[in-house]
């Protein structure tokens, strides 16, 4: 489906009316949600008295309560209600080889039993990791690996600072870089601003703004109003991994405008690498950032793993060592680069590559992806899907495509994003599960006769729309 395209589905979803559960159909799917999840939801009640709101992983949040596993391998994920879900979650993403893939399980293991986890000094695994991530990356000429995607993020833009001695950093509306005080603006919605930003001093935003999604000319004009602009951050599917569509020459065009004006590019990869392409985003796009940001899927989903790369002249900035008083950026992290991340990170890379996971994946995905455009138009819905390779949106009551300035929209988004939490409910009562109701990620695990069957449910839960 091509960009313009989806832009028109996208408009046409949320100036009609939303296509909503018939509501005997609706009550069912609560009904036999709590029935079938009576243990989940006992955990659930014991969790919210000692951890907030029940949950520590915003991924977690399942209505009408959050779930508990107690088994995943492969593409499925099996709760303590003795449920058996078929996963495309996949831990929002990282995991493209299936859970518990005993290749990349077995390099783990024998490293623990070696290392234990972090000791503090160099292990090989650090840079042979790095050269693998290059290999596929030859924009990352150095690397450095850090714990988290949000770090990840929080440096890359300090880095940029130091570099280019400006200070105005620019994002994109709706787009996501974790949780980092100066990121969490304008995010998910573009135009919300500081919607999220509870318990951030405003003037922390002093030199971050927003540029509303493929508007070119409107970045142009920023970089004349600001003229000190250190980077400009992108996600390159579009915000929140491609739910809100990159137009295509978008993230080239925004390299050449960046490289105009002296500006650093960074490319946010915490989604991309390895799943939308082995060289990501920019590879996927055609593009040369100046600093490229990794998370997540670069470890597999092992705990700590996160990088930096760039042109060396950029990431140098960041060498280690502690005072000096020379211009760099500042970094630390006791457990990054330990040998278990580097180890998962190296044999990860190692492992997507040999079994062609990418291709496999977005195979399923593309499978996917259209056996439900099929459905939705059988059952003449709006609702649309596409895929970014392994990242599969679809679109039903589209929250965000609201554009918040329209008096009409915007005070459909509570509405709208409760329907998704009802379509998350729809698929657990298949034994689905689904990222926020609007998104599946796939991996080498799901078969042709897995998708086959999802779309199957996805038909059935269609019969149950108004
Ligand atoms: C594009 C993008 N950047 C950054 C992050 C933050 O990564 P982490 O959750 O590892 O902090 C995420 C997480 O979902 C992401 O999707």
């Amino acid at each position: 489906m091509d960009y313009d395209e989806m832009v028109a589905k996208i408009e046409n979803i949320v100036n009609t009316p939303m296509r909503e559960f018939n509501s005997e159909e609706l009550q069912g799917i609560v009904e036999r949600y709590e029935k079938n999840h009576i243990k989940s939801k006992e955990a659930f009640e014991r969790a919210r008295k000692v951890i907030p709101g029940g949950v520590e992983h915003n991924l977690a949040f399942n209505y009408p309560f959050p779930l508990e596993s107690k088994k995943v391998w492969d593409c499925y994920m099996e709760t303590i209600d003795d449920v058996v879900l078929t996963d495309y979650l996949m831990c929002g993403g990282p995991i493209i080889l299936g859970h518990n893939y005993k290749p990349l399980t077995e390099k783990v293991v024998n490293t623990i039993q070696d290392f234990g986890c972090c000791h503090g000094i160099t292990h090989e695994m650090e840079y042979k990791a790095a050269e693998q991530l290059q290999k596929y990356f030859p924009s990352c000429e150095k690397v450095r690996w850090l714990q988290s995607g949000t770090e990840a993020d929080m440096l890359a833009i300090r880095i940029a600072r130091v570099f280019t001695g400006n200070k105005h950093v620019i994002k994109i509306g709706g787009s996501y870089h974790g949780w980092a005080d100066q990121l969490v603006y304008d995010l998910h919605i573009p135009g919300t601003l500081r919607m999220e930003s509870h318990g951030i001093p405003k003037p922390v935003f002093k030199y971050i703004d927003s540029c509303p999604p493929n508007d070119i000319e409107r970045l142009k004009e920023m970089f004349k109003e600001k003229r000190r602009v250190a980077a400009v951050i992108i996600e390159p599917m579009g915000g929140e991994s491609g739910a809100i569509p990159v137009e295509p020459s978008f993230n080239k065009q925004v390299e050449e405008v960046c490289h105009a004006n002296d500006a650093l590019l960074i490319s946010d990869e915490v989604v991309c690498a390895f799943r939308l392409d082995m060289g990501g985003g920019q590879a996927y796009f055609g593009y040369e950032p100046d600093i490229s940001v990794f998370g997540k899927i670069v470890g597999h989903g092992y705990p700590s793993a996160a990088a930096i790369g760039g042109r060396a002249e950029i990431i140098n900035t960041v060498a280690a060592g502690v005072g000096g008083g020379s211009k760099r950026a500042y970094c630390g992290g006791t457990i990054a680069a330990n040998p278990l991340t580097c180890t998962a990170a190296y044999w990860a890379m190692k492992l997507v590559e040999e079994t062609n996971a990418t291709k496999i994946a977005g195979k399923a995905a593309t499978r996917l992806s259209n056996g439900m455009n099929e459905i939705f138009k059988k059952h003449d819905l709006p609702w649309f899907s596409y895929n970014y390779n392994a990242t599969v949106h679809f679109h039903t009551s589209c929250v965000f495509g609201i554009d918040i300035t329209d008096p009409t929209q915007a005070p459909q988004i509570k509405e709208r994003k409760e329907f998704m939490e009802e379509m998350g409910a729809a698929l657990v009562d298949q034994n689905i599960i689904s990222v926020a109701g609007s998104r599946f990620y796939t991996c080498i695990q799901h078969t042709d006769e897995i998708i086959d069957e999802t779309i199957q449910k996805i038909d059935e839960i269609c019969e149950k729309i108004e």
